[in-house]
């Protein structure tokens, strides 16, 4: 599906198939290379895992991907957590292309995802302590904080978790002046 981003540019956004497992393998390698603060996983970690993890990590989730003339530009994850309502999903693995940043990438990712999974009436994240910035991006996309947060004490870190009512965010996705 074609949309066209803030800065002007035209993106194509989609959900990656079983078969497109090596472009979300170069996709998030990306991410964790050029990010790896923001993610509880590593480069090195997923570097070295084969085509059957990454087959098998398209099949669990739905994974959206941005591409700009052809080149992926930007990904989030929809997850559906067994132990959770069944019009949630969690949002992970999100990361957009320093250059394309600030264009609305993140923004049309999110309207694809809100029109494949009409069901769906919240999406939660995860945000590490630290990534003020992306913390500052979600408040501008409509999340709050839910006050839940988590010790991650093998890593020697924290995390709080934000939710968006999807179905009202869909609006102010369209018409991104209208969020506070
Ligand atoms: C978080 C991230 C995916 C955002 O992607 P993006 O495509 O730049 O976001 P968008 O352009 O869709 O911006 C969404 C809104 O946030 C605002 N915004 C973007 N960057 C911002 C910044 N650095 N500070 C404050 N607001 C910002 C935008 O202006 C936009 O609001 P508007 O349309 O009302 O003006 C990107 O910054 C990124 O990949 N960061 C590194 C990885 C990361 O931290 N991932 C999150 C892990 S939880």
């Amino acid at each position: 599906m074609l949309r066209r981003a803030d800065g002007g540019s035209t993106l194509d956004v989609e959900v990656l198939a079983e078969d497109d497992w090596a472009v979300l393998r170069q996709v998030r390698l990306r991410a964790l290379d050029d990010s790896p603060a923001a993610f509880l996983s590593s480069y090195q970690a997923e570097a070295a895992a084969g085509e059957e993890y990454w087959r098998h990590r398209c099949l669990a989730y739905r994974w959206v991907v941005a591409r700009n003339q052809h080149r992926a530009v930007g990904l989030v994850c929809s997850v559906k957590v067994l132990d959770r309502p069944a019009d949630e999903r969690h949002l992970e693995s999100i990361w957009v292309d320093p250059a394309h940043r600030r264009q609305g990438v993140l923004r049309a990712m999110l309207h694809h995802l809100a029109e494949l999974e009409p069901e769906v009436r919240s999406w939660l994240v995860w945000v590490l302590d630290g990534n003020d910035e992306a913390r500052a991006i979600y408040e501008r996309l409509g999340f709050a904080s839910t006050g839940e947060r988590q010790l991650l004490s093998t890593l020697g870190r924290s995390e709080e978790r934000m939710r968006l009512e999807s179905k009202a965010a869909v609006r102010d996705l369209d018409d991104p002046g209208s969020v506070p």
